[in-house]
């Protein structure tokens, strides 16, 4: 067991020394997670193995898989059995939009200010399969909840919702458990993209009434481009027809001596939504990963992060000519700290020269610290900025 976030020094020491010695200070993970050095040693060491194949063995293929399927589920209290590992979050936004039941006459509920991942899928897919896709306006800088819950009370058209759980450039959080819970009393279905919340904030999909959820690593789970699931709650899993068909999607598949022997029968759990080879290289990064979240401790990592953003966002209150794009009661927002200041390049570009890796989304400053950061580079980034 950890002493996180105790020994954070040593952490930092040990999973970014690059970070430990000054090179530069990390705020942006809602655009991409550095790897910690355990994840870049498992690559490095898959690395040489895939340059040299003779040198992999059966237990660097689908243990590798079950490996991820098993941390996952442990990450987000699901069963191996329900996570379909894909390669980004669209991936899994395309498997929603072309899986669940959905045709003339009905309606899938989105959001405006929405990530365009969490978009595009749903145009198309309503599209080629006749259902209707609806973005309702915002209410100021967060999706307007309140309007969704009475679209799903009042108009039985409503067949799903698809929501990000944070969003990309305001930082603002939707409540999964109240929309979900709706969603549930009206047997309509509820997805979800959770690449800017997981991470940053504890998810159990046993207590959170979610019906298909994607999410990409490579932000806030700090994992190699190309590593990502989606989970999918077992009566789905067992019931929804794959959109897309693949030779791993297969039962069969698990015999390499008899490829030939055509059997059509999907796996059984969520693997039947996997399509051909997976980056095994990837998910080996993503594995160690996921391993330092779960040892450090979700819950233990969302405090740290919630005690940061709390300090950036006081200040963001207090400053003179600084507007505040997320909200900020803790329960509303996630990593993210989004404002806006009287000169937001002339800001962006004061970060820059402190070494503070962050974003400019939407016409505000972009911050997200995350587990290995400390208070100390809250106060430079605070300072670079100088209100
Ligand atoms: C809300 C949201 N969804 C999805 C993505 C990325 O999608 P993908 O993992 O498919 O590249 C982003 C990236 O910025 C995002 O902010």
């Amino acid at each position: 067991m950890s002493d996180y976030p105790r020994d954070l020094a040593s952490l930092r020491s040990r999973e970014y020394p690059w970070e430990a010695n000054g090179d530069a200070i990390h705020f942006d993970h809602a655009a991409v997670g550095p790897l910690p050095q355990c994840s870049r040693d498992a690559l490095d060491a898959y690395g040489l193995k895939r340059a040299e194949p003779h040198r992999l063995g059966m237990d660097d293929f689908s243990p590798v898989l079950d490996c991820a399927r098993s941390l996952v589920g442990r990450l987000i209290g699901a069963s191996a059995g329900e996570i379909v590992l894909t390669t980004n979050t669209s991936w899994g936004v395309n498997l929603a939009a072309y899986a669940l039941p959905l045709g003339p006459g009905d309606i899938v509920l989105g959001s405006q200010g929405e990530f365009p991942a969490n978009v595009y899928p749903w145009m198309s897919a309503a599209k080629a399969r006749g259902f209707t896709f609806e973005l309702l306006p915002l209410l100021g800088d967060s999706p307007d909840v309140a309007a969704v819950l009475a679209r799903i009370a009042s108009d039985s058209r409503v067949k799903a919702v698809a929501l990000s759980w944070v969003s990309f450039w305001s930082g603002a959080r939707i409540d999964l458990g109240v929309i979900g819970a709706a969603c549930r009393a009206r047997g309509i279905w509820f997805a979800v993209d959770a690449i800017q919340g997981l991470g940053p904030l504890v998810l159990d999909v046993r207590t959170m009434p979610v019906d298909i959820l994607s999410s990409g690593a490579q932000k806030w789970l700090c994992s190699p481009w190309g590593s990502g699931f989606a989970y999918m709650r077992e009566a789905l899993v067992k019931t929804l027809e794959p959109p897309a068909a693949g030779w791993l999607a297969q039962a069969s598949s698990g015999d390499f001596g008899r490829f030939l022997d055509y059997d059509p029968t999907w796996h059984s759990d969520a693997r039947k939504f996997e399509v051909g080879t997976i980056p095994y290289q990837d998910i080996v990064g993503m594995n160690a990963s996921l391993s330092l979240f779960l040892e450090l401790g979700p819950a233990r990592i969302e405090a740290h992060v919630r005690e940061l953003t709390r300090a950036l966002l006081d200040w963001a209150q207090r400053a003179p000519g600084v507007r505040l794009l997320t909200p900020v009661a803790d329960a509303r927002r996630a990593g993210i700290v989004a404002f806006a200041t009287l000169d937001v390049e002339g800001d962006s570009a004061k970060l820059r020269a402190a070494k503070v890796t962050h974003s400019v989304r939407e016409g505000a400053i972009r911050l997200a610290p995350h587990f290995h950061n400390t208070l100390e580079e809250v106060a430079v980034v605070i300072g670079a900025i100088g209100r």
